[in-house]
């Protein structure tokens, strides 16, 4: 009886008793976001309400904390952590790990704490500004099928890619804190997304649900802003934000949506960053819209409506832009438009389908291009030579 008792107050002391322990854990994620020659941010949730900082370990195994900081608060007593780290060395190879406290009681003047956890090391490396390689891979439409978005990513060789772009069309509405997690970001988790970013470019789909308006925390960014330019090495991304298909006065949208706006803003924006040095010094310049550049629709379909309102806004700018590939969805059939077949369009186009997966390796004057079905059938290659 007596060993019995202070095989209690070991397990106690040590902490094995506490259901707590075996409770707080770090429930989705790590995984990176907007990572730049010098910056990354790590997004990941625990299982209750705590204060999580990261660990970073540069390769002299200096360690450094870093907590989410705003207006001299660390963010804390939440389960949601966005922890953004800038000031890094471009083309460097870093480890990182989470840590976290739960927090039992968060009172005005007495915070009690719960237990504490730590994750294992991850690894992630800068980009290198002066790269003349970048190896991605675009999908769309996988409309919440996580095991297809799995085994497209692992026909795309996903080990091999330095970035994934999620070109819309990854849900089919945010109306609850675990979609996003359930429809692609788990399985981007357990696939890379530790130590490589994806890229969520908006389809329509996203912007459906009453959640719909905060889906940025999970794919945060400094500027805020869905659409934008993103430069790796010598490669020019372009995400443009495409909004609904439909009129803004279209019943189902019940007069909270303003696109035709949004898309203006975005042409006004965009007519802007293509004259920039940063857009012309790239080599080459890739474009991700859900939409594609034509809609197939006959005139007067309310469906044809953002796809025809976005190329009357941009076709003039695509011509001064120098686009080498634009990769689209939204059609849920694969097609290739090549810039000969469409001309006034001037570059090549891939639209994946909800089966079909783009691979793209730049290297140098080189790219090439591969698009995939799920049954491995190849269903398009070519290179461009600059
Ligand atoms: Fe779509």
């Amino acid at each position: 009886m007596k060993r019995i008792a202070s095989l209690f107050i070991l397990l106690s002391l040590t902490g094995w008793t506490s259901t707590s322990a075996q409770t707080y854990r770090f429930d989705h994620g790590p995984y990176l976001q907007e990572l730049t020659n010098t910056g990354v941010t790590f997004v990941f949730t625990t299982s209750e309400k705590g204060i999580s900082w990261i660990e970073l370990k540069d390769n002299n195994g200096k360690i450094t904390s870093h907590y989410d900081v705003k207006n001299g608060l660390r963010n804390a007593y939440t389960t949601f952590n966005t922890i953004r780290v800038e000031e890094l060395l471009p083309n460097t190879r870093y480890q990182y790990r989470m840590i976290s406290k739960q927090i039992a009681d968060f009172q005005p003047y007495k915070v009690t704490f719960g237990d504490s956890i730590t994750s294992q090391w991850y690894e992630f490396s800068t980009w290198d500004p002066k790269t003349e390689r970048c190896s991605f891979i675009a999908l769309s439409d996988m409309h919440q099928d996580h095991d297809k978005l799995a085994q497209l990513l692992n026909l795309a060789d996903v080990q091999s890619a330095d970035i994934v772009f999620y070109v819309g069309d990854m849900m089919n509405y945010y109306d609850n804190e675990t979609v996003p997690f359930q429809s692609f970001i788990d399985t981007s988790v357990s696939l890379f997304a530790t130590e490589r970013p994806f890229v969520l470019v908006r389809g329509n789909h996203e912007t459906r649900g009453n959640k719909a308006r905060e889906y940025n925390r999970y794919v945060p960014k400094s500027d805020g802003k869905y659409y934008g330019a993103y430069r790796i090495g010598d490669v020019m991304f372009v995400i443009m934000d495409c909004g609904e298909d439909k009129p803004d006065d279209f019943w189902v949208y019940a007069g909270l949506t303003d696109f035709d706006g949004y898309r203006k803003e975005q042409a006004e924006w965009f007519s802007k960053i293509i004259q920039s040095k940063e857009y012309k010094t790239a080599r080459w310049h890739i474009v991700m819209n859900h939409f594609p550049p034509i809609s197939h629709l006959e005139e007067g379909h309310p469906e044809r409506h953002g796809v025809q309102h976005m190329l009357d806004l941009f076709l003039p700018l695509y011509r001064q832009a120098k686009i080498d590939l634009m990769i689209s969805g939204h059609n849920h059939k694969y097609e290739f438009m090549s810039p000969e077949e469409f001309e006034e369009i001037g570059f090549p186009v891939i639209i994946n389908s909800t089966e079909s997966v783009a691979r793209v390796d730049i290297d140098g004057k080189k790219m090439k291009v591969k698009v995939e079905d799920r049954s491995g059938n190849t269903l398009k290659t070519f290179t461009v030579e600059k």
